[in-house]
């Protein structure tokens, strides 16, 4: 047979949640909240120029752009890496910390993107659990730390044994990007560091494609530069062109403080009635937007929710086991009051 899928392509696992949710059932798969008040009058005028269209762009991204992310994370803008969305940084790192066939160490539960994308650029993989004991490597082996972690709000903080001898691709695409979280990460940062990061969940704006790899060592740019060049050559200028603009709002950040009060305040909600529960339990999450939840009795984690109303990710998407079920927060305080409320009860 000469038209075979690719055994890596054919392996690809996909997730979509555009099922509707019935009526009465509380929607808690994804952040269903509305834009950021500030970025809705740009949103209407994206304010673009034909000269911007007709044109790629450098492939590092907006000088300007870059800049502000830098100045954001705590890194010089030539450190900064614009790409399509977290993904995309995501599989530049994957694919220039590695050769097919070596080892990457990936947390379990994760993003699923990290296993798919580590597989199709042909990396064995090789689980660490979260929560528990920090990953341990062979010398050279990289490893991806996501923190906050999706899905269970775990902080990782920099600590020796990650960061020995090897990249470690950190991943703080759900990071608020407010407070000493990204100072402490970025004051350490060191040359075998690579930082992925994402406009998607910050700014609300998963449909604009920013993201950005942030490398301290210049080969490692360089490399993921040139990579990129091949895949998506530049990022989608108007999304650039809207990042920056809504980034150098000043009435942005505190939208974004707000946001994030809000959201410590609705997960220790969340978090309290599964605690109040008697048949269920959670990671104590601590930043992020979602809460993880597992049965005690090991029962189907999101058909018991589900029975209750509330609509969750089945733990299985992130490569865990049935008895567990993510929540997302960033949803009205309406919503979270009436899951809790329904988690309580269970
Ligand atoms: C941990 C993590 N990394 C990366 C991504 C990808 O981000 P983007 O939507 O910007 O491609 C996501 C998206 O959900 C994520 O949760």
């Amino acid at each position: 047979m000469h038209t075979c899928i690719s055994h890596r392509a054919a392996a690809v696992v996909t997730y979509d949640y555009d099922d509707v949710v019935p009526a009465g059932q509380l929607d808690l798969r994804g952040d269903n909240s509305p834009p950021l008040a500030t970025a809705v009058p740009m949103l209407a005028q994206p304010g673009l120029s034909a000269d911007e269209l007709s044109s790629y762009g450098g492939v590092a991204g907006d000088p300007e752009l870059r800049a502000i992310l830098g100045a954001l994370i705590g890194v010089a803008g030539d450190q900064v890496l614009v790409t399509t969305g977290g993904s995309e940084a995501l599989f530049l790192a994957l694919t220039c910390v590695a050769d097919p066939g070596d080892t990457v160490l990936l947390p379990r539960p994760a993003f699923p993107g990290f296993e798919q994308l580590a597989r199709l650029v042909g990396l064995r993989v090789v689980h660490y659990d979260v929560p528990g004991v920090p990953p341990r490597r062979r010398a050279g082996e990289p490893v991806v730390v996501c923190t906050p972690h999706n899905p269970t709000g775990i902080i990782t903080t920099p600590g020796i044994s990650v960061r020995d001898d090897g990249w470690t691709v950190w991943d703080i695409s759900h990071m608020s990007l407010a407070g000493r979280r990204i100072a402490d990460l970025t004051a350490e940062l060191a040359a075998h560091d690579i930082l992925v990061f994402s406009l998607s969940k910050l700014l609300r704006l998963p449909g604009a494609r920013v993201g950005c790899l942030v490398a301290t060592d210049p080969a490692m740019l360089a490399a993921a530069t040139r990579v990129k060049t091949h895949l998506s050559m530049s990022s989608s200028r108007p999304g650039q062109h809207l990042a920056k603009r809504i980034l150098s709002n000043p009435a942005t950040q505190d939208e974004l403080d707000t946001r994030i009060a809000r959201f410590d305040d609705l997960r220790g909600e969340l978090l309290d009635a599964v605690a109040a529960s008697r048949g269920l339990i959670a990671v104590a999450a601590a930043d992020g937007t979602y809460v993880f939840v597992r049965t005690r009795d090991g029962s189907d984690a999101w058909q018991r929710l589900a029975d209750a109303g509330v609509v969750g990710m089945p733990g299985v998407v992130f490569n865990s086991a049935p008895d567990t079920v993510r929540l997302c927060i960033a949803q009205s305080d309406q919503i979270v009051r009436e899951a809790a409320r329904r988690v309580k009860s269970l």
